[in-house]
């Protein structure tokens, strides 16, 4: 600290002037950042070494008469510096209690997630996988009614009464209207119909839903069960076209070291029509029971929709062209999770869903 002025003949202390100490202790406490420069300060100022103590030393070189005096001054500077260097200290503790109760303060604003209560169905999770691939693919979600009457579950598809293909689609019948004409829907194409007749082409839509047929369960039946069906109407659309989305469609939930094929096959509501099959996940292709010994999993059927189809909804079937599938639901996620029956899904144990 550079030494303070040196008075003139009015300073009773000896050769310096206390107002002098004062000011230029301030400059010093005030330049302080933190209070370890503040403790070096307080040495500085007030310390053995120190301008003030020196001061005080210096008493004894007065004339007796003008020590008192002087005396007073220096102790009244000495109070004065104490006084400042004490609210400095009290300042840097304010400063510092803040910094901590900000650092440590806790933000009630925060939101704590409640601890998780159950969760998806894995099959409900699948439909909502599959919804993803297929968005992101273009398409949009759309669903229809459980319960659908005759005309959307059969007629409109191509199978007028006593049309043989009904035969494997049987389920069970709601007491509603005329005798058989409301049923519990036996797969998702009707939703097919009521799309097409409630909104023009172009079409790219997905439709997942619950279905219900008089099935005997089995490693891969449950009497109630999902699919999602998908609907593509344009101009100019292709079996290729129709090929090339269940590819993609198949390294996109499967992964690419998982084979595909379309097998020549037959639905009233498309022609041509193929099986969607894929490797087995369950033996990978040796034959297992759940395959029963094929080493192919059927997932779904395809094909290009029928013109008497167009022409049930009223499209004319020489401008426009599309293609249709229905993959089951619960089937993709037996072979995407490897389980070798499907009735786990039914049973509904928590301790195996828990797994999956
Ligand atoms: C149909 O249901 C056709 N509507 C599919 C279709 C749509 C063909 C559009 C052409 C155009 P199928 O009966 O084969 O097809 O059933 C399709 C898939 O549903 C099956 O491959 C299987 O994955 C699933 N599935 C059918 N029945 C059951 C069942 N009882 N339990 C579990 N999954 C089933």
């Amino acid at each position: 600290m550079t030494p303070p002025p040196v008075t003139g003949g009015e300073a009773r202390s000896p050769g310096v002037d206390p107002e002098a100490l004062v000011a230029s202790a301030v400059e010093v406490l005030e330049a302080t950042t933190t209070l370890t420069e503040l403790d070096e300060a307080q040495t500085e100022l007030l310390g053995k070494r120190s301008a003030l103590v020196r001061a005080h030393q210096a008493l004894a070189s007065l004339e007796p008469a003008q020590r008192p005096e002087a005396g007073r001054r220096l102790n009244e500077a000495r109070r004065s510096i104490e006084s400042h260097l004490s609210e400095r200290r009290e300042e840097f503790e304010r400063g510092e209690r803040a910094a901590r109760l900000q650092a440590d303060r806790l933000d009630l604003t925060e939101v704590i997630a409640p601890p998780l209560r159950g969760r998806l169905h894995v099959v409900q999770r699948t439909r909502v996988e599959l919804e993803d691939v297929f968005v992101g693919m273009g398409f949009v979600v759309a669903e229809g009614p459980e319960a659908e009457t005759d005309w959307y579950n059969f007629e409109a598809l191509n199978m007028p009464p006593a049309h043989p293909a009904r035969g494997m689609w049987d389920t069970l019948y709601l007491e509603l209207g005329e005798p058989e004409t409301v049923m519990l829907r036996t797969h998702t194409s009707p939703v097919q119909i009521r799309l097409m007749e409630s909104q023009g082409p172009p079409i790219y839509a997905v439709m997942p839903g619950k279905c219900y047929r008089r099935d005997t369960p089995d490693s891969r039946h449950i009497p109630t069960f999902h699919q999602i069906e998908g609907l593509v109407v344009d101009r100019g659309i292709s079996f290729a076209d129709l090929a090339g989305t269940i590819e993609t469609f198949t390294t996109a939930y499967f992964g690419l070291d998982i084979h595909s094929r379309l097998r020549p096959s037959y639905f009233p509501f498309t022609e041509p029509s193929a099986e969607y099959e894929i490797t087995c996940t369950i033996c990978k292709g040796k034959g297992c029971r759940t395959c029963s010994q094929t080493g192919w999993i059927e997932l779904g059927g395809c094909g290009m929709v029928d013109p008497a189809v167009f022409e049930a909804v009223g499209l004319d079937p020489d401008e426009w062209t599309g293609f249709a599938f229905g993959f089951g639901i619960d089937r993709c996620t037996q072979m995407r999770h490897e389980i070798p029956d499907m009735r786990v899904f039914f049973d509904n144990d928590v301790r195996v869903l828990r797994q999956i």
